[in-house]
């Protein structure tokens, strides 16, 4: 008897905690045009030791990829969803263009409402805001502090916008508490002002019910500002763009390290998963780097999608390890929603996968493929000088691959196991070596200046110098078919005129105006 109830308390007390633990606090950190060469742990010469601490504590993700640019990647983090379902496969939703994320797509937070959590996000949406069903509040957050276009002054939190219907540029306010116009913030620092909040959100929460945080900071997209003491350590850093923008990362990753701070101070942390990530890749001529991968901020090649990032959380069943396995920033919607105990019941067919079991415990990644971008309007809007300067590329019948299984003048590329292709004009080509390791700021793409397809060996060769497809015609059809496949399914690109209407000048602020 005796015997029977020790086994049977043996058998409860083991099993009671886990069935009793409640669903975790989920927190997710998104960084700005942070590059893959601008952390410590990637061998940069800025240094992030809040950062690389958690990194090194966690599940660092090595083979992770994310959109080149601000508002796909945001768009597919909140749908699970690629752009070639939603219409925003061109750039990004400019100021004055009436389109956001369309509504009929159900959101991260919205599905984590549903799972009983309560929902916060601060800083930088950019996902449209013409009407205000498009404005955070509507889409699923109880709570929202910041700004709601693209990029901004981190001091007076102003964003001036050439409207071209006018021939006026304007420059108006973008802050909001809510759906309320935040004033009272000038000349102080957005990214300090954001931590704040999002301590203030954590130190406040009384509830038995789990907290969702969605801190998307405004670091360190430019324009380059932060204070001289952040700069103080990189005086070697010649270059003034890279230093300034090394003392914003040095800011950032303390802005990381108080956030954790919080977290534990107010006893969330044991149960607490974070998910750190930058949104694309460096912008070089910003002072980002994303050394040794090729192309930057904007473009297909592994400069431009392949990400920062990492996971922290004492509920990690493996911790300090690397992982390789492929896993995409569309992915975090099914892997957080099932961690939450909840169901992505209402959303559209995803192209996320839940990556939990790969993360947490080292299984293989249940995605397989990776469709980078299909985008028939590409131009590069910015030069690329050298021999390759291209911004696009005129239609040509090109040898050998004419363009029956797919139209490689589009700007497209596609993962498939250790194999990526890409087609039509990637976008610049060059590679950025840091300002500390060459006074070259770039060594040239020796690409002739009309090829159109290329294909790397990703694992073998992540820096993509040696190009394959003579070698694997093959596996060139395989993947321009998928791409077919993919652009079949695709939806029109939606990307309107601008609306003069959105104007700013009566009312000072930017906002909805439709
Ligand atoms: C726009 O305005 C500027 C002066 O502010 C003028 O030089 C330019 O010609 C104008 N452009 C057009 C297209 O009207
Ligand atoms: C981090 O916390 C310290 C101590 O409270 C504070 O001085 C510093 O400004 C904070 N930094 C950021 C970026 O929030
Ligand atoms: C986390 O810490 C709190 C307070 O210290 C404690 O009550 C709770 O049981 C802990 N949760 C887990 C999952 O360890
Ligand atoms: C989700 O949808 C499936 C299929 O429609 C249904 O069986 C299930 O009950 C739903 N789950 C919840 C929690 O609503
Ligand atoms: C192929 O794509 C290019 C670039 O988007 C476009 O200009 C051209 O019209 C397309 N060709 C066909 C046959 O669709
Ligand atoms: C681009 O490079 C080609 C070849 O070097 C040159 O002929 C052309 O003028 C250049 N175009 C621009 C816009 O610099």
């Amino acid at each position: 008897m005796e015997r029977l109830r020790a086994l049977w308390c043996l058998l409860w007390c083991l099993l009671r905690p886990a069935a009793a633990r409640p669903p975790p606090h989920l927190v997710l950190v998104l960084a700005d045009d942070l590059g893959w060469g601008d952390v410590g742990w990637h061998g940069s010469a800025i240094r992030t030791p809040r950062l690389d601490a958690l990194g090194a504590g966690g599940v660092r993700l090595e083979r992770y990829y994310t959109q080149p640019l601000c508002t796909p990647s945001r768009s597919q983090l909140l749908s699970g969803r690629y752009q070639i379902h939603t219409g925003l496969q061109h750039q990004i939703i400019w100021p004055c263009q009436p389109s956001c994320l369309p509504l009929d797509e159900k959101l991260l937070p919205e599905l984590l409402k549903d799972a009983g959590y309560v929902t916060h996000m601060v800083g930088k949406w950019h996902l449209g805001m013409y009407r205000k069903e498009c404005l955070p509040t509507r889409r699923g957050f109880d709570t929202y502090f910041g700004y709601l276009l693209g990029s901004e002054d981190y001091y007076s939190h102003d964003h001036c916008v050439l409207i071209k219907a006018k021939n006026v540029t304007r420059c108006a306010l973008d802050f909001r508490d809510g759906e309320e116009v935040a004033t009272g913030f000038k000349n102080m620092y957005s990214t300090n002002l954001f931590t704040e909040r999002a301590i203030d959100l954590i130190a406040n929460h009384k509830t038995e019910k789990p907290l969702f945080l969605y801190l998307a900071f405004q670091s360190v997209h430019e324009p380059l500002e932060v204070s001289a003491e952040y700069m103080k350590p990189y005086s070697s850093i010649k270059d003034v763009k890279r230093r300034r923008y090394a003392g914003m990362v040095s800011l950032m990753d303390e802005a990381v390290g108080n956030l954790t701070d919080a977290l534990k101070e107010y006893g969330l942390w044991n149960n607490t998963v974070l998910v750190f990530s930058t949104d694309n890749g460096g912008q070089t001529m910003a002072g980002g780097n994303n050394w040794p991968l090729r192309g930057r901020k904007w473009t297909l090649w592994e400069g431009g999608v392949r990400g920062v990032g990492f996971v922290a959380s004492p509920l990690l069943k493996q911790k300090g390890v690397e992982s390789h396995e492929l896993i995409h920033i569309s992915d975090w919607l099914p892997t957080l929603v099932h961690l939450a105990g909840g169901h992505t019941n209402g959303t559209k067919p995803l192209d996320g996968f839940d990556v939990w079991k790969t993360i947490s415990e080292g299984r293989p990644s249940p995605r397989v493929e990776l469709l980078h971008n299909i985008d028939p309007m590409f131009v590069d809007d910015y030069p690329c000088l050298g021999i390759d300067n291209r911004t696009s590329l005129p239609q040509t019948n090109s040898f050998p691959w004419d363009n029956t299984l797919f139209n490689i003048s589009v700007h497209a590329a596609i993962r498939h196991g250790k194999w990526k292709l890409l087609t039509g004009y990637p976008g610049c080509g060059h590679w950025f070596p840091p300002p500390s390791l060459s006074s070259e700021s770039q060594i040239q793409s020796y690409d002739p200046p009309m090829k159109r397809l290329w294909l790397f060996d990703i694992v073998r060769d992540p820096e993509e110098k040696y190009e394959l497809s003579e070698k694997y015609p093959h596996v060139v059809k395989k993947l321009l078919s998928r791409l077919q496949y993919y652009y079949k399914r695709s939806v029109p690109v939606f990307y309107p005129d601008e609306d003069p209407q959105c104007d700013p000048a009566a009312t000072g602020v930017w906002g909805p105006w439709a």
